[in-house]
């Protein structure tokens, strides 16, 4: 037996085990792995609305990457795919993560066959991508939270790397109801009324779920779903961290998987396990670590099994799915420019939970329980009823394009795609989000004053504006270069390959008929260019968001509109058609079993010349005569003294700014419960009823940490307290310093 095998080692074991058992049997290499990484806490802007006021002020439950890898055998294609709660994926991640990957595998893994996925939360701290127009609210790039995103990344694969086994893979589909609508119902019906006739609803409802099962032990270790909804449950106004509603479905789903297993081999050991059970929640199956030098770090198991919940064509799917109303009227919005008497401010996406007047739960909060419950429970659906296995070749195609001046043969006739530029209609934002006063989707044209704004930055070149008509062109994004360039040229696109599965990696979010037209073009070129392996009955999703990040694509008639989709779609009329062409090639490069020759332009790797304006933190103190960690508000217990379901006790601590240390893996707060004389941590700032909530005392000199514990309806009766984790430097030269306090004890019953 050894203890710590050696990468041959491993790779000769894993050789004989494979021709053993599984891979005779057309079975693969399968590894999971999962990562915490949740950025700074405190003062950095949200990427997503582009809201220059929405900044980290907490947690609400933390980001993670999770990964799976899928070999053929340990010599064998094979590939990894990485699902981010982050709002896109980064072309500067994409370049650091596969350097690190690099150094440590070699030539292994590569921009070939990783992808790297966003789901979208609209509720992560911004900074980490490379383009301008990505980075103007954030102040700039922000190094803490890159380094969060990529060590995640390459700790997930790593994790999954190291994992592989032997298993197997079956694949499932299903609607999954009410967790989307379209937000630009107008500018889907300019798409012809036969391809529309086509499809029962404007937004696509089927969910695409893999499940991976391990061959030794038949115990499942994963599932990875692909479905379209936006994350903004969570508003523009929100700043707890948190991934929204596929991050929830994510936490829930693992959260019940982690309780089936535990029932089922509780009941077959013994039926005593209500306080096991607490014990194992709050720590995810392993034994909590105590206050170390480190802090405190409550170890989340080394994925016993990972879910992941991974976005597809987004673009004009909300999952505030009753609808969009005047803040001030409470009527129905204009159908064609989501504005209330000409102002698009007032227009606002309600979700699911807004209805819900007995809730306790803020309308937001809510909203992102249930519609990730709804993309949960239909996963577990999926998951329990899963028969039909994967089998076939492990493939991938990958090219990086310069979208800048693309060709496409359109019949017969030779368009161009443009350089990047978004329309008027950007500015107005969407009713998930509304923008700047002064615009409105569907907008075509410029007032005078902000002309001259756009004029001052850059006026748009001739050949830009008759490129992108019918857009107006109000920031020409692709031909602005100062300081550095404000929008990507150059993107990659990918095929990977999974028997009959094939996931379209695209770096953008497609509208809903967008989607349809790239995967039923793929499909046919697969089946037409192949020699049999593909056909009617192959599964194509998409990836939306994935390796780097370009914004909207929208049809060739939604562009018409010049809704904020269309408005959004940077390199003109002609994008979706480029990409059809150019994934066409791809898919009968695979389908004929051809290596791709020319890979197209590298992306630029911008990190030496991104702008910081962002100050890290300089260095705490508590107020004078009290120390980190010392209470500020105690907990006031209710009438009747002891709390009960949906109560929301809280305390305040004194506390420094969370960016000293992220406590990664860790935790800045516990709600404890006592058994048997000793305090046992029940509920850590990773679960969906523990709120960590920061910000500035009156004279904005002293940091406040307050928990909120929303007691949820599973909850033991018995005595708790809330204990709070923290960090500090009193200079920014100083050693960091960790420090605890707790709470009084509460009754719960
Ligand atoms: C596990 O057991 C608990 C207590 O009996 C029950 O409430 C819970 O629903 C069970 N979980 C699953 C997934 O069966
Ligand atoms: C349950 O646990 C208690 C102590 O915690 C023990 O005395 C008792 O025997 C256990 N019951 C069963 C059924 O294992
Ligand atoms: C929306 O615009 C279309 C044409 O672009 C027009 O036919 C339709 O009447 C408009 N709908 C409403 C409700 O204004
Ligand atoms: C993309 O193409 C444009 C137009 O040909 C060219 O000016 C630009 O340099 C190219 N971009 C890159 C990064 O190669
Ligand atoms: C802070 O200001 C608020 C409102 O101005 C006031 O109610 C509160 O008492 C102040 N708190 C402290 C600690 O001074």
């Amino acid at each position: 037996m050894f203890l710590y095998p050696s990468p041959t080692s491993l790779i000769v074991g894993l050789v004989a085990i494979c021709a053993l058992i599984a891979c005779a049997h057309g079975d693969y290499l399968i590894g999971v792995g999962s990562y915490d990484m949740t950025g700074p806490a405190a003062g950095v802007n949200m990427m997503g609305y582009g809201n220059l006021e929405q900044v980290t002020a907490g947690i609400h439950f933390r980001l993670r990457a999770r990964a799976f890898v899928v070999a053929e055998g340990p010599q064998g294609e094979r590939f990894a795919f990485v699902n981010l709660d982050a709002g896109m994926a980064s072309q500067l991640v994409t370049i650091k993560v596969l350097e690190r990957l690099k150094s440590r595998y070699g030539n292994l893994y590569n921009e070939d066959n990783v992808a790297i996925s966003g789901t979208h939360t609209h509720a992560g701290p911004g900074g980490y991508l490379q383009y301008i127009l990505y980075s103007v609210t954030s102040l700039g790039f922000v190094p803490q939270s890159f380094d969060a995103i990529v060590t995640a990344i390459e700790m997930s694969i790593v994790q999954a790397h190291e994992s592989l086994k032997p298993g197997s893979i079956f694949i499932n589909k299903g609607d999954v109801e009410n967790a989307g609508i379209n937000r630009s119902p107008s500018a889907y019906l300019f798409n012809p009324l036969e391809e529309r006739e086509r499809y029962p609803r404007d937004v696509d409802t089927e969910m695409t779920l893999l499940k991976f099962v391990d061959g030794g032990s038949g115990k499942s270790i994963g599932a990875f779903s692909w479905f379209a909804t936006h994350g903004t449950s969570m508003s523009k106004d929100n700043k707890l961290i948190s991934g929204d509603n596929k991050g929830a479905a994510a936490r829930f789903f693992e959260d019940w998987f982690d309780s089936t297993t535990r029932n089922s081999t509780a009941s077959a050991s013994s039926s005593n396990t209500s306080k096991k059970a607490m014990e194992i929640k709050a720590t995810g199956g392993q034994p909590c670590s105590k206050t170390t030098s480190q802090g405190f770090k409550v170890r989340k198991n080394k994925a016993p099994f990972v879910g992941g919940f991974c976005q597809s064509n987004v673009g004009d799917v909300s999952p505030n799915v009753l609808g969009a109303f005047c803040t001030d009227t409470g009527l129905a919005c204009d159908f064609n420019r989501s504005s209330c008497h000409g102002d698009d401010r007032l227009c606002v996406g309600r979700g699911p939970g807004l209805v819900i007047c007995w809730s306790r739960y803020p309308d937001e909060i809510l909203s992102t329980k249930i519609i990730g419950e709804r993309q949960f429970k239909k996963a577990i659906d999926l998951f329990t009823s899963a028969q039909q296995q994967i089998t076939g070749k492990i493939d991938y195609r990958h090219i990086y394009l310069n979208f800048t001046n693309l060709e496409v043969e359109l019949d017969g006739k030779v368009v161009k795609t443009c350089p990047a530029a978004l329309g008027p209609g950007f500015a107005a934002g969407t009713t998930d989000g509304p923008g700047v006063f002064g615009f409105q989707q569907g907008d075509t044209e410029i007032n005078e004053f902000w002309k001259r704004v756009r004029d001052f930055l850059k006026e748009p070149s001739q050949y830009q504006v008759d490129c992108q008509e019918p857009k107006a062109v109000l920031l020409s994004t692709g031909e602005m270069f100062e300081p550095y360039a404000w929008a990507p040229a150059i993107l990659p696109i990918q095929m990977l390959r999974l028997g009959k599965m094939v996931i379209l990696s695209v770096p953008g979010e497609f509208t809903t008929m967008a989607g349809r037209r790239l995967r039923e073009a793929v499909k046919e070129t697969l089946i037409s260019e192949g020699n049999g392996d593909f056909d009617t009955e192959t599964h194509i999703v998409i990836a939306g968001l994935t390796n780097t990040y370009s914004q909207y694509v929208a049809t060739f008639e939604e562009y018409k509109q010049q809704r904020y989709e269309a408005a959004s779609t940077l390199y003109g009329p002609h994008t979706l058609s480029a990409y059809i062409q150019e994934f066409k090639k791809l898919a009968k490069a695979m389908a004929k079993g051809e290596k791709i020759i020319r890979k197209g332009p590298s992306p630029p790797d911008l990190s030496s010349v991104q702008l910081k304006l962002l100050l890290d933190p300089f260095g705490d103190s508590p107020p004078p005569g009290k120390n980190f960690g010392d209470i500020e508000n105690d907990i006031t217990s209710p009438k009747g003294g002891s709390f009960r379901k949906g109560d929301r006790p809280s305390a305040t601590f004194w506390s420094a700014n969370p960016r000293y240390d992220l406590l990664t893996e860790g935790t800045f707060g516990v709600v404890e419960m006592l058994q048997a004389e000793r305090w046992v941590p029940a509920y850590d700032d990773d679960d969906f009823c523990l709120y960590f909530k920061w910000k500035l005392d009156n004279s904005s000199l002293y940091g406040l940490a307050t928990l909120e514990w929303e007691v949820p309806d599973e909850v033991s009766a018995g005595v708790y307290r809330f204990r709070h984790f923290g960090s500090a430097k009193k200079t920014t030269i100083s050693p960091t310093k960790y420090f605890t306090g707790a709470s009084s004890a509460f009754m719960v019953s």
